[in-house]
């Protein structure tokens, strides 16, 4: 072979590498030690498939640094491949034109039959897919530590808001912390949806905080849950400003408290410490809400990127995430469940079969709503909005619930 023919063959070579395989940088927060490992999975798989990997990963639970990073990548004309983003934010990104079209993924593999109508819908811009769905989690959760209930004389866990301050009265009096809790604005508002949802009910709660209808948000029931959301103040510790949400679970963990309120990533952190659900830690639906179902979805939307191999990659990356391997080995680690319809639930544990029965029971009945303090909700600058105020609320203990009613309702109005 000549020079020419040589180098022209190693020309086309590398053209077809290069189609076939990319780099594929991944924009995610999943940083504690059970999201890490869930995230590996993704990583594994792409490696398998010839990409490389590009971790970039922003510390902080519910993504708030990580929304600011992927804002400052974007404005510079430097955006990540893939960035894990959700709910309406997905919408808001998709209308500034920076999002990939992946409705050829999508229609070869067919996920218009595969998923919830639902979620399809969140992940589609005027009709066309622009993100992947990773999971399923929930938020209404309430997790226990076995141990301290029974020191503490609790013989099953709470079904009521009643009943839960019943066992908190009886955890604290054992000296241990009642509620383990990580006083962060999204982690707050963890707390006071499922504490709302748990006094309202699923149509106040979509009254409330979908519609956002200023008479739900100054409603009695408005008022009642937020003096409910400041009692349980009283059973956290007083660490608890600032800590992140896997080590107020660890706190459960270790049994130095009895409870948190959490959505099941806490349920991930159990299993990468290798504890068992039923026996070294407990769940149940947050208390007053086993008819609800508060849904925070996971999804990656890729950016629009000029390189043949970064595009294959992005492609190979949303087909690898809607894959039945990925989502069974995925959502066992992470605690949430598979997104796709019609998987397998038997390598499941009992905490995630309730998952899917509520979820699927949920939808039929009205129970089905989305998390606000996980993005799913509203605009990400009225979630941002209220959010403060209920945290200004939580840590001061001054401020008047009719107060901060007038400042969520406006809050709402104003964003
Ligand atoms: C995400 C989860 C994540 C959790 C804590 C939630 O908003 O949906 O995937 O594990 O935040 O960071």
């Amino acid at each position: 072979m000549k020079l020419n023919q040589l180098l022209s063959a190693a020309l086309a070579a590398a053209a077809l590498s290069s189609a076939v395989a990319g780099e594929v940088e991944v924009l995610h927060y999943w940083t504690s030690g059970g999201e890490a490992k869930s995230a590996a999975e993704l990583r594994k798989m792409m490696q398998g498939k010839g990409h490389t990997w590009k971790d970039f990963a922003v510390a902080g639970g519910g993504g708030d640094n990580a929304m600011t990073v992927l804002k400052s990548r974007v404005v510079s004309g430097n955006p990540p491949a893939a960035a894990q983003i959700k709910g309406p934010a997905i919408q808001e990104w998709a209308a500034e034109g920076v999002l990939a079209n992946l409705d050829a993924v999508a229609k070869a593999e067919q996920w218009d039959a595969n998923l919830p109508g639902v979620v399809a819908n969140v992940m589609k811009y005027k009709g066309s897919y622009v993100a992947a769905p990773v999971n399923v989690h929930r938020v209404n959760w309430v997790w226990a530590n076995p141990e301290v209930l029974k020191k503490a004389g609790v013989a099953a866990m709470p079904k009521t808001l009643d009943e839960f301050f019943a066992a908190a009265d009886k955890i604290k009096a054992t000296g241990l912390v009642a509620v383990a809790h990580g006083g962060q604005n999204w982690q707050d508002f963890t707390t006071f949806e499922s504490v709302v949802l748990g006094v309202g009910g699923p149509k106040f709660y979509q009254d409330a905080f979908v519609k956002l209808d200023p008479k739900a948000l100054t409603s009695d029931t408005m008022a009642k849950s937020l003096e409910t959301f400041r009692k349980i103040k009283g059973y956290t510790d007083p660490a608890a400003p600032g800590r992140d949400w896997n080590l107020a679970t660890a706190m459960v963990m270790q049994g130095k408290a009895g409870f948190q309120f959490m959505g099941d990533w806490a349920k991930g952190e159990f299993m990468a410490a290798g504890k068992v659900p039923g026996k070294d830690f407990l769940c149940a639906a947050a208390p007053g809400t086993a008819n609800a179902f508060t849904f925070n979805v996971d999804s990656f939307a890729m950016y629009k990127l000029k390189d043949a191999g970064a595009q294959k990659a992005q492609a190979d990356l949303a087909a690898a995430i809607m894959s039945p391997a990925f989502q069974e080995v995925f959502n066992l680690n992470k605690g949430s469940i598979p997104v796709r319809l019609n998987m397998k639930m038997d390598k499941f544990d009992d905490c995630a079969r309730l998952s899917s029965k509520d979820f699927v029971d949920t939808a039929r009945t009205g129970g089905l709503v989305p998390s606000v303090a996980h993005g799913m909700a509203i605009s990400p600058a009225a979630e941002g909005a209220i959010k403060d105020v209920v945290s200004q609320f939580w840590n001061d203990d001054k401020m008047a619930v009719p107060e901060a009613m007038k400042r969520i309702a406006s809050a709402a109005k104003n964003n």
